[in-house]
């Protein structure tokens, strides 16, 4: 098969992508490179980290996740930091090297050791077909979203380690803080901060984060100014240009940190044909939600009289203020440049405050998009391993809480257990194919300490849990704990997991002022899967109850996916098929839930994983402990 080759020079740099300068992480010179492959070749990325060692924002080296890729026989290079490499250390490179046998579409791939995609280190990634497309269309265009941070994540994230204090939650200065929302959501990388000024007329306090006073702000509230330039690079507002008449794919990645997002095209209607790389029914729409990890491929005429659209993007998901909607442009050619679309448009002050309360509900696009399953005239016809088994194996139900542990750290924990700190020594899909039952060791191993010392042996490497609820339903005695959740699968599986979204504090006593024990799960979390695309069965509000939620499960015509919502309140089924040997992570894709611990590891087979290649970054520490032979290939 064909190569094709990408040198990835990694450096820091400075950008305003809000119109805020800030320091970023670019790739040869430019902020969200975009890559594109054709279907079956080589793909081939050295990357140079030429970031400084001691520079704040990433100071344990990064790698890179190919989202949505299922890595079958690459599972060394999935780019997770001390699941299937280390990290490539500043000063050094690594070339990741596999065949792309992935469905045609669209992707992103994203830097994934810590949490240098906030910094980022990120792009778009397109997998172009080896013959036709699927759909008809003229041209092309993508639509990257993102939300920005004038913080660098180091800094983000430094104050969520500190032991959770209620009383210092307020306090950005001294004591636990969250991450809170972001400046800005960016449109190819454009956007600005400007509207957290708005807050002043609604708020009676500027969140800190916001008060940016040194920086050019809009005198005004009742529309946006024109954005500044001159020295701050990147300063602008986006438009996505096109020509009348024409057709065209726009390719849509939600590739932020918090904010899930809908996408509205003003006075013009987009058709969705696929999600997360694969061709679905057709679905008409005026606005698109896209949460975090998510692709939608839509169609847009453009058979609007020539002129300027706003193209808005609207967060959807948080109570917390202080995040503008992003702004951008659909321009027909021949449109006055100078005339922005001040009218009708939705103005700032019209866009509503975060609110979780409207993520409620599963949205349009997660209904309806079922793989296309009558193919037509000259469309191709439906990859067939998108078809949904009819049964599975084996069943996980997965708690999803925000626990307090022992050491008073809030975490968030899957069936208790906050994945949270890796061992440093080797990856751990090295560790896990090298010694299955090293595994049951590892636990009572003080030098790893990051499995749960307390866990009964046989629940290592298998679905190690600790109860979350007693039978009668009240908090389990056991304490949530720090570790490394597994579920050891064998290469013909077929597994469903049941993620149930429960109150934020089942475990952790009543943390927040104000806030009673029964409230009730305030927090939608978009899920990820690596190495595999999943079926969505079903999702219901409340419990899950498997006798009588069971037979509601659509293994028909599913949608098909790889990032996926769990709505507060509520459970959702997904199904995947075990054919990947390897060490696969599923995680919530708000990189403050990942860093908090909202991950676990589904380990396939792990004896029949490639050996490493000779070349995988070595690790930053030595083991202390004799993990068994193994032979590099
Ligand atoms: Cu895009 Cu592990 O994620």
């Amino acid at each position: 098969p064909a190569i094709t080759h990408y040198d990835f020079d990694v450096t820091v740099g400075q950008r305003a992508p809000d119109c805020f300068q800030k320091d970023v992480i670019l790739v040869n010179g430019e902020y969200h490179k975009q890559i594109e492959v054709t279907q079956g070749n080589i793909l081939e990325v050295t990357v140079y980290n030429n970031l400084p060692a001691t520079w704040p924002l990433v100071s344990e080296g990064i790698s890179i996740h190919w989202h949505g890729f299922s890595m079958n026989g690459a599972e060394w290079y999935d780019g997770v930091g001390y699941l299937a490499q280390c990290p490539i250390q500043a000063g050094t490179n690594f070339t990741y090297r596999f065949q792309v046998n992935e469905e045609p579409g669209t992707y992103f791939w994203h830097g994934h050791s810590g949490n240098e995609k906030v910094d980022g280190f990120s792009g778009p990634l397109i997998v172009r077909p080896a013959g036709p497309e699927p759909f008809m269309y003229d041209e092309e265009r993508v639509l990257y979203l993102s939300d920005n941070y004038h913080t660098s994540a180091t800094a983000l994230t430094f104050p969520l380690n500190r032991p959770f204090d209620a009383k210092k939650q307020t306090n950005d200065s001294g004591g636990w803080d969250w991450v809170a929302v972001p400046q800005a959501i960016l449109l190819n990388s454009h956007g600005f901060y400007g509207d957290c000024d708005l807050l002043a007329g609604s708020n009676t306090v500027i969140p800190p984060k916001c008060n940016v006073t040194t920086q050019w702000v809009p005198p005004g509230r009742s529309k946006i100014l024109p954005y500044a330039s001159g020295n701050n690079p990147g300063c602008k507002r986006e438009n996505v240009t096109v020509e009348a008449g024409k057709t065209y794919r726009i390719r849509m990645i939600n590739a932020g940190s918090l904010a899930y997002l809908t996408v509205c095209f003003a006075d013009h209607n987009v058709t969705i044909v696929a999600a997360d790389a694969y061709p679905t029914n057709p679905l008409t729409v005026p606005c698109v939600d896209i949460n975090l990890g998510q692709r939608y491929d839509v169609l847009l005429k453009a058979d609007r009289p020539v002129g300027n659209y706003w193209l808005t993007a609207l967060v959807v998901n948080s109570t917390r203020t202080g995040s503008p909607a992003g702004y951008g442009v659909l321009r027909y050619a021949g449109a006055n440049e100078s005339l922005l679309p001040w009218e009708p448009i939705l103005q700032p002050e019209s866009v509503p405050a975060w609110t979780f309360g409207t993520v409620s509900k599963i949205t349009l696009p997660d209904v309806y998009l079922n793989p296309r399953t009558v193919p037509k005239g000259t469309v191709l016809p439906l990859n067939s391993s998108s078809l949904a088994p009819p049964n599975n194996t084996k069943t996980l139900l997965v708690n999803l809480t925000q626990p307090l542990l022992p050491n008073g750290q809030l975490r968030w924990a899957l069936n208790n257990v906050a994945t949270f700190g890796t061992p440093s020594c080797l990856p751990t899909l090295d560790l896990v194919r090298r010694n299955l039952g090293m595994m049951t060791s590892m636990a009572q191993s003080t030098q790893l300490g990051k499995i749960a010392p307390d866990m009964p042996e046989q629940q290592i490497g298998n679905a190690l849990e600790v109860p979350t609820y007693l039978e009668d339903g009240s908090p389990s005695p056991l304490a949530p704990v720090a570790g490394q959740e597994f579920m050891l699968l064998e290469v013909g599986d077929v597994v469903d997991v049941i993620l149930q979204n429960l109150p934020a504090n089942a475990n952790g006593g009543d943390y927040r002022p104000g806030v009673g024990a029964n409230r009730t799960a305030q927090e939608q979390h978009p899920f990820h899967m690596h190495g595999h695309h999943f079926w969505v069965l079903a999702y219901g509000l409340g419990t899950f109850n498997e006798a009588t939620n069971r037979s509601s499960f659509n293994t028909d015509n599913p949608p098909f996916r790889d990032s996926y919502t769990i709505f507060k309140n509520g459970w959702t089924a997904i199904r995947f098929k075990a054919d990947n040997p390897g060490v696969w992570i599923l995680h919530c894709h708000t990189d403050w839930h990942l860093f908090m611990g909202q991950k676990m590891y589904f380990a396939t087979s792990p004896q029949l994983a490639q050996p490493p290649p000779p070349d995988l970054p070595q690790c930053p520490n030595t083991c202390l402990y004799n993990f068994g032979p193994y032979t590099r290939s």
